[in-house]
C-alpha cells in the first residue's frame, strides 16, 4: 500500500453531525490501523468558540457512543487525540483564518487537505478566505460535500469560483455512495470477470432497478431537506453515480480520468425528461403517518421545521432510458425514498426471459435470471437462477448464488468515508466527481423539477413503513415489470 505523505487535514464543521459521526471516526480507525503518518495533523475548525480541550472532551464523548469498547483503547485515543488540534473559524470573518494560517506556517510541503464539512452557502467564503490567507500551496486538495448547488446554475456558479482558487485535480466531490464497499465490488464484478459483459447488453438484459430506501424520517434536517428534497437529495448524486458504474462502457484503466470519461457518457445517454414526459415518467410522493417496525411515525408535514403546506418529494420513481447502442429500449427504474417499509440499497439486473421454454408452468418455470447487488443492510451479490428441485419429478426452482461479502472475507468492511478520506490523502481521484459529471448530472435533473414546478400539483401521500405511493408500481406495471421487493 501506497505510504501516506505528512499531511495537515483541515477539517471545517468539525462539531458538525458529518464529522461527528462519519469523519471522526473514520480517521481514528485509520490511525488505529496504523495507516496514518506519524507526522499526519487534523485541524478541526468550528464556529464554537471553544477550546482544544472541550473539543477534545466532545470527540471523546462522542467516540464512546459510537465506538466499540475494544475500538476506543486508552492508548489508541491518547495517541490519536495527539494528532488533533483545533481552531475556531467563522467563514465571514478573516481573524480565524489567520490563527489558522500561525497554525499550518512552517508545513508548507506537507499534504494540505482542506474538507468542507459545512454547509455549500460557505464554501466559496472560505476557499476565498484561504486564498487571502495564502493557504492554498501547491500541494493543496480541498474536498467539497454535497449538495453542490440546487440547480445548474448554482453548481456552475459555486464550481467556477472555487476553480478560480483550485486547480480541477485538486477538488474532490464526495459522493459517498462511491465509496462504498458493494459499489467497488460492482466494478470487480463487471471489469474483473469475463461471464457478465456479454450479457450486459440490451439483448440479455429486460431492466435494471436501482432502489435506495430508507426507513428514517427527516426529524432533525429538516430545515435542509425542505428546500432540497429527494430528486435533489439522492437522484441528482447517489442514485445517478450507481446508474453510472452499472451502465458504463469498460474503462481503459482504472485512472480516475478513464473512468469519469465513461461515467461522463452515460449522464449524456439518458433521455431527456422534460414538460408531459417528466410527468409521465416520474412519481413523487410524501410520506404520512404510518408505522415503522411496528412503531407509530408522524407524516413528513408534522415534522418540525417543515413549512406549512410543503410540496417537497420524499419520494421519487423513475423510468430512465439510455440512448446507446448498449442500451437503448431498457428501461431503467431509479427509486428512493424516507420512511419506506425497509431499509434496503440494491441494483437489480433482471435478464430476459428464455425464448421457448421446454418445461410449462406446472413444472415451476418463469423466473426470468435476476442479478442482485445488495448495497444495504448487509453486502453481497446474488445471482438467480432456476435449478431442479430435488425428487423424480422434473419440478423447477429458484435459486440463488449467493456472494455474502462479510461471510466471504471474514473482515471488517470499511465505512465509505474512511476510504473516500485515505483516497483524498493519497490523491486518488477515481472515486470522486469531475466537474462535468457534475453539470451533466444536474442538467438531466432539472428538467424535472421545472416540469414538477410548473405542474404545481403536490406530491403523491403515502403511509409511512410501505413501500411509496401505488403510482410508483403502476410507472413499472405499464411496462409489464415491478420493482424487487421480496428476496426472490
Ligand atoms: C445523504 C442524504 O447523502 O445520504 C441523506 O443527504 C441520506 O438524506 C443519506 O439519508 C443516505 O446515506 P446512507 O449511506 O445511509 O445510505
Amino acid at each position: 500500500m501506497q505510504a501516506l505523505e505528512p499531511f495537515d487535514l483541515i477539517l471545517f464543521g468539525a462539531t458538525g453531525d458529518l464529522s461527528m459521526r462519519k469523519l471522526l471516526p473514520a480517521l481514528y480507525r485509520r490511525h488505529c490501523a496504523q495507516q496514518l503518518p506519524d507526522n499526519g495533523r487534523i485541524v478541526a475548525t468550528a464556529r464554537s468558540e471553544i477550546d482544544r480541550e472541550t473539543f477534545l472532551e466532545n470527540v471523546y464523548s462522542n467516540f464512546a457512543q459510537r465506538l466499540d469498547a475494544e475500538e476506543l483503547t486508552q492508548d489508541h485515543w491518547h495517541s490519536f487525540a495527539k494528532r488533533l488540534h483545533f481552531v475556531s473559524i467563522d467563514a465571514t470573518q478573516p481573524r480565524g483564518f489567520e490563527d489558522l494560517a500561525r497554525c499550518l506556517a512552517g508545513r508548507e510541503q506537507c499534504t494540505r487537505v482542506f474538507f468542507l464539512a459545512v454547509a455549500p452557502a460557505h464554501f466559496v467564503a472560505i476557499c476565498e478566505n484561504l486564498e487571502q490567507q495564502q493557504l492554498v500551496t501547491k500541494r493543496s486538495r480541498v474536498v467539497l460535500e454535497k449538495p453542490l448547488g440546487h440547480d445548474l446554475a448554482s453548481a456552475q456558479s459555486i464550481s467556477e469560483r472555487i476553480g478560480a482558487i483550485f486547480a480541477e485535480d485538486a477538488i474532490y466531490r464526495i459522493d459517498h455512495y462511491l465509496g462504498k464497499e458493494t459499489v467497488q465490488n460492482l466494478m470487480a464484478l463487471r471489469f474483473g470477470n469475463m461471464l457478465f459483459e456479454p450479457l450486459w447488453r440490451r439483448d440479455w438484459v429486460r431492466d435494471v432497478q436501482i432502489s435506495v430506501a430508507e426507513q428514517v424520517g427527516v426529524a432533525g434536517r429538516a430545515d435542509f431537506y425542505d428546500r432540497t428534497g429527494a430528486l435533489r437529495d439522492m437522484v441528482q448524486n447517489h442514485l445517478l453515480q450507481l446508474l453510472c458504474i452499472i451502465a458504463m462502457e469498460p474503462p481503459t484503466s482504472i485512472e480516475a480520468d478513464a473512468v469519469r470519461d465513461e461515467k461522463l457518457k452515460v449522464l449524456r445517454a439518458l433521455n431527456e425528461l422534460s414538460g408531459q414526459s417528466a410527468l409521465r415518467d416520474t412519481v413523487r410522493g410524501q410520506y404520512r403517518a404510518g408505522a415503522i417496525a411496528g412503531q407509530p411515525v408522524i407524516g413528513y408535514a408534522e415534522e418540525s421545521g417543515v413549512e406549512p403546506g410543503s410540496k417537497t418529494e420524499t419520494f421519487v420513481a423513475i423510468r430512465a432510458e439510455l440512448a446507446n447502442w448498449r442500451w437503448a429500449g431498457v428501461p431503467f427504474y431509479l427509486r428512493t425514498g424516507k420512511r419506506l417499509q425497509e431499509r434496503s440499497a440494491e441494483i437489480v439486473v433482471n435478464f430476459r426471459d428464455v425464448p421457448h421454454s421446454i418445461f410449462d408452468v406446472t413444472y415451476g418455470a418463469g423466473h426470468p435470471n435476476r442479478l442482485v447487488i445488495q448495497l444495504q443492510p448487509d453486502e453481497g451479490v446474488r445471482l438467480h437462477m432456476m435449478a431442479k428441485s430435488p425428487g423424480d419429478r422434473m419440478q423447477l426452482r429458484p435459486v440463488a448464488l449467493n456472494l455474502d461479502f462479510a461471510e466471504a472475507f471474514q473482515q471488517r468492511q470499511a465505512d465509505a468515508y474512511e476510504r473516500l478520506l485515505m483516497d483524498v490523502l493519497r490523491g486518488r481521484l477515481t472515486l470522486f466527481m469531475r466537474r462535468d459529471e457534475l453539470y451533466a448530472a444536474w442538467s438531466w435533473i432539472e428538467p424535472i423539477f421545472t416540469a414538477w414546478q410548473e405542474a404545481g400539483d403536490a406530491p403523491k401521500p403515502y403511509t409511512a413503513g410501505t413501500w411509496g405511493p401505488a403510482a410508483s408500481s403502476a410507472l413499472l406495471g405499464r411496462d409489464g415489470a415491478s420493482w424487487h421487493e421480496e428476496s426472490w
